[in-house]
């Protein structure tokens, strides 16, 4: 089992260049399911979602070439499989997204649930809604879902009852090869939302609306790719480096962003006393004094993201007084704040609210990655914090951060990655 051990304090300094999104990866790569052809992808992170999406694409018949280990050619001519095992889906929560593609092109799929970070009870009833609503008959039984359709996929008006990322990407998914026009209202709007809808338009769909509230898709026989496509560059791999520079009191370069998509972000740093300095594509962020408290309430896009608030904490947790940060997204995101205790935090987190009594110095202790951002934020504690922090259970972050350790030792950090055995859990 590894671990990292970060040497606090530290002050980050440089520069640091961002990786393609996640979010957008792990929906464009399923989306290529519906060319029955090659698609060629560009900065697609180096991160164990996406090996695991390969992985299942693979069990499906698609071909991958590796140009190198940020671009890739899919071939999925050959694809014949359209049942995925429960053993590969668990791995991860957004191999739902083969439910959408593969329903598209095959009369019956069958896909296992999915797994991925515990944040909370993750429903699917609005993803299944939404292939019900385009003709699909959807069934989950013995940890599967089951999907099938007798004739092709019709266009439907569909209203969701709580905004989803996944849904809207299963609904876009789903009616991009149906016969009509399909309507999806009270959708999702987040950058990786606007991604696909990119890069499928970029292969003749007809998706119109893509990042406001309605999403209108007339759909088409068939996609064919005609040149590569670049996903867009990951917005909470910028956020928590963003975040990592204000908490050391640092001065940090942020390439290949888009500043557009932090303003929620840019705004509680600059808040929290940071100067947020933005470029076409990068953002500087510097800090010289101890963090003003604020309060964060996490919302859609584009409100504060869920996905950014445990790496804020860690202002919040040195802030001058008391911040609050209140979660409306997954109820269990705050299981963090009983490690950054560990250390030295101030933190009363009840149901949805957590009050953070801010304290001028964390201190290393050995602390868990719960989850995905919430092992992003232990690392920027233990660069804060004095001595050493010890993180386990960092598959999650590898999960999500392509060469984390060594983006910020280049920054000055000092991290190391150590194998331990398994009975010192
Ligand atoms: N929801 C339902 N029914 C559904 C689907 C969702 O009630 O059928 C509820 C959820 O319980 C939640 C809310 O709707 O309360 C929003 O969930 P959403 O569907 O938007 O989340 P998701 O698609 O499962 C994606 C990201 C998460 C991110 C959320 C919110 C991917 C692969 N995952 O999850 O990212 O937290 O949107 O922005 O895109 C991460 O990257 O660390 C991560 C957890």
């Amino acid at each position: 089992m590894e671990k990292f051990v970060v040497h606090g304090p530290c002050r980050l300094e440089g520069e640091v260049y961002i990786s393609g999104a996640k979010n957008a990866a792990v929906a464009i790569l399923p989306a290529t399911l519906l060319v029955k052809g090659k698609c060629h992808l560009e900065n697609v992170p180096d991160i164990s979602d996406i090996r695991a999406y390969c992985k299942i694409l693979e069990s499906l018949g698609s071909k991958i070439e590796y140009i190198s280990k940020n671009e890739l050619i899919i071939d999925n001519s050959g694809v014949t499989s359209a049942i995925a095992s429960y053993e590969l889906t668990s791995k991860f929560r957004a191999s739902y997204y083969l439910l959408g593609a593969l329903i598209g092109r095959f009369d019956k799929v069958q896909i296992g649930l999915p797994g991925g970070c515990k944040l909370g009870a993750r429903p699917i009833d609005q993803h299944i809604k939404a292939l019900k609503k385009l003709g699909a008959k959807v069934v989950v039984r013995n940890g599967n879902v089951y999907a099938s359709k007798t004739e092709p996929l019709k266009g439907a008006n569909i209203f969701f009852d709580v905004v989803s990322v996944g849904s809207t990407m299963n609904a876009i998914l789903a009616a991009t090869l149906s016969e009509g026009t399909t309507v999806i209202e009270n959708v999702a709007k987040e950058p990786h939302i606007v991604d696909l809808a990119n890069f499928l338009n970029s292969m003749g769909a007809k998706i119109k609306g893509a990042g406001t509230d309605t999403i209108k898709i007339t759909g088409v026989k068939e996609l064919t790719q005609k040149s590569s496509y670049s996903i867009i560059p990951d917005q909470i791999e910028t956020g928590t480096f963003m975040v990592a520079a204000a908490a050391t009191k640092g001065d940090v370069l942020i390439k290949n962003c888009i500043p557009k998509h932090m303003e929620p972000i840019t705004a509680k740093l600059i808040e929290a006393g940071a100067q947020v300095d933005e470029f076409e594509s990068s953002i500087r962020v510097t800090m010289d004094k101890r963090p003003t408290s604020i309060s964060i309430k996490t919302m859609p896009y584009p409100g504060f993201p869920t996905d950014m608030q445990p790496q804020m904490s860690i202002l919040l947790a040195l802030g001058d007084s008391t911040g609050t940060i209140v979660e409306t997204i997954w109820e269990s995101r705050f299981q963090y704040t009983d490690e950054l205790a560990k250390m030295g935090a101030d933190i009363s987190a009840h149901g949805s609210t957590a009050i953070f009594r801010g304290v001028e110095q964390l201190y290393g202790a050995p602390v868990k990655a719960h989850d995905l951002r919430a092992g992003a934020a232990m690392i920027i504690a233990g660069l804060v914090a004095e001595g050493d922090t010890e993180v386990s259970d960092i598959h999650h972050i590898q999960r999500g951060y392509e060469n984390i350790v060594e983006k910020f030792s280049k920054l000055g950090a000092k991290i190391d990655c150590i194998t331990v055995e398994d009975k010192d859990e």
